[in-house]
């Protein structure tokens, strides 16, 4: 599209990877709305459809992924991989983007980048850009990074697994197996990819996230950095844009199974954009859900099972009976119209920031499955701090799963947490015009200010 003369240039670089895209152009849809000019810097492997954002500038940059690493779709292997070779082709991008707006006499006000990509801290600092740091995980969970490196210089790490239940000393919410160096294959890369981080010292920080659910950590935060903190969220709500924005789209025509289910009778089970089942664990949780003999949509994406059909037919004749009655597997769901629809009571889930966020908003309680990173810090939040989640043990064993489910769907403890679910979902809705809307209006105004 045409550049927009006198209006503020913003570039967005969001990593390829769903969870993060998906908020990053979210929050471009609000800026846009708010009057500034969107270019989107992105890779070639998971870019998003320029077609979907006409009003949008799109620069793709070169990743050097190779085949390989694209079809094993390897979160970290890709991830540390972009770290590397997008510095220079990022680099010449920006600097060619410079120079056609120099042509008309404009430059890029600010350069707002995903905090997971941290090598643009030095590179916007190399070309003398104002930037500002986007974190798509919780605010709490970005804390626990600065946790992590204090309890690195007092000797605790590696940690002992039977201090996993004990409270952390300087995060009292959470115990030591809720921090997110566990369940990684290498906590040391971690560490070190967390020290990079935390050497970061941006403008600001926006966080896709509401004042009065993270409070403590935004006031801890705001404490440690002495910087601008925004926490603007949940952004799927402001931007109010369901449809246009997922990468992934959605095949599966699941909402009219749903319109012909009785209200709160349907449990939604999906694990986000990365983290998968084996294949041995699905089928214990088939004989578990239909075990437990409520209604089902399961989302089981491709890369857990190729072929859903095939391992379907595999199961036992009783079993696949059961799914048939009550459940509807589909490869990926419109999740935010999934959990808004009258008929879900329950999200069975592995506590990805953005799926926490659009459960909260649709007052949707949640058996929390996490599994590594920041999923266990949300899961933490939700059944202890929010107390609309169900812990659990976390067993995929068919009679551990029926018992969760029940706990979830037919139980009082359920219902507790659904009436506890509705209360916060309330509470997060009026953020939208409070808190919220101040963040908002407050980063608006420091990036106009930025260019003065
Ligand atoms: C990961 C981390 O788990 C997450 O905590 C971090 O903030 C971003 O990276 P992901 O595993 O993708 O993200 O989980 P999540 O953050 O929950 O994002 C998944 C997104 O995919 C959600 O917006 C969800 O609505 C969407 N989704 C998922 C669908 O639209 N349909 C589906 O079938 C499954």
């Amino acid at each position: 599209m045409m550049e927009n003369q006198n209006v503020p240039h913003l570039v967005l670089i969001p990593p390829p990877f769903h969870g993060h895209m998906t908020p990053m152009l979210q929050l471009a849809t609000i800026l846009h709305s708010k009057g500034f000019s969107i270019t989107i810097a992105h890779t070639h492997f998971n870019s998003p459809n320029p077609s979907n954002y006409p009003n949008f500038n799109f620069l793709p940059f070169f990743d050097g992924l190779s085949d390989t690493q694209i079809t094993s779709k390897n979160f970290i292997d890709i991830a540390s991989t972009l770290s590397t070779n997008c510095v220079t082709p990022l680099k010449e991008t920006l600097i060619h983007h410079m120079a056609k707006l120099e042509k008309l006499d404009e430059k890029i006000a600010c350069i707002i980048y995903d905090g997971f990509f941290h090598f643009i801290d030095s590179l916007t600092k190399e070309l003398k850009l104002p930037s500002i740091v986007f974190r798509t995980t919780s605010a709490t969970n970005f804390l626990t990074y600065h946790v992590c490196a204090h309890l690195q210089t007092k000797g605790y790490l590696p940690l002992q697994d039977s201090k996993s239940l004990d409270l952390v000393p300087e995060l009292e919410l959470l115990r030591f197996k809720d921090l997110p160096i566990f369940g990684l294959t290498n906590p040391h890369d971690f560490l070190h990819s967390t020290s990079k981080t935390l050497s970061i010292t941006p403008l600001a920080v926006i966080f896709n996230t509401v004042d009065g659910l993270e409070d403590s950590s935004l006031n801890d935060l705001q404490h440690l950095y002495n910087v601008n903190l925004f926490p603007i969220g949940p952004l799927h709500m402001i931007a109010n844009e369901f449809d246009n924005i997922s990468i992934l789209r959605e095949k599966d025509n699941c909402i009219s199974w749903l319109n012909n289910k009785p209200r709160k009778s349907v449990l939604y089970v999906s694990l986000g954009s990365i983290a998968s089942w084996e294949e041995k664990e699905l089928t214990e949780m088939a004989c578990g859900l239909v075990k437990s003999r409520q209604n089902f949509l399961w989302v089981i994406r491709p890369e857990t099972v190729t072929d859903v059909s095939a391992w379907l037919e595999s199961l036992s004749e009783d079993v696949k009976l059961g799914v048939v009655e009550r459940g509807c597997v589909v490869k990926w769901a419109p999740q935010s119209e999934v959990l808004a629809h009258e008929a879900v009571g329950g999200f069975w889930s592995h506590c990805g920031w953005n799926s926490t966020l659009e459960s909260l908003c649709e007052g949707v309680p949640i058996i929390c499955q996490p599994y590594f990173g920041d999923q266990r810090v949300n899961a933490r939040l939700l059944s202890h701090v929010w107390k609309v989640g169900l812990e659990w043990c976390n067993v995929m064993e068919r009679n551990e799963i029926e018992k969760v489910v029940r706990r979830l769907m037919v139980n009082q403890e359920g219902e507790v947490l659904r009436k506890r679910a509705i209360e916060l979902k309330h509470e997060i809705r009026l953020s939208l015009s409070g808190s919220s809307c101040d963040a908002l209006d407050g980063l608006v105004k420091f990036i106009l200010s930025l260019e003065g």
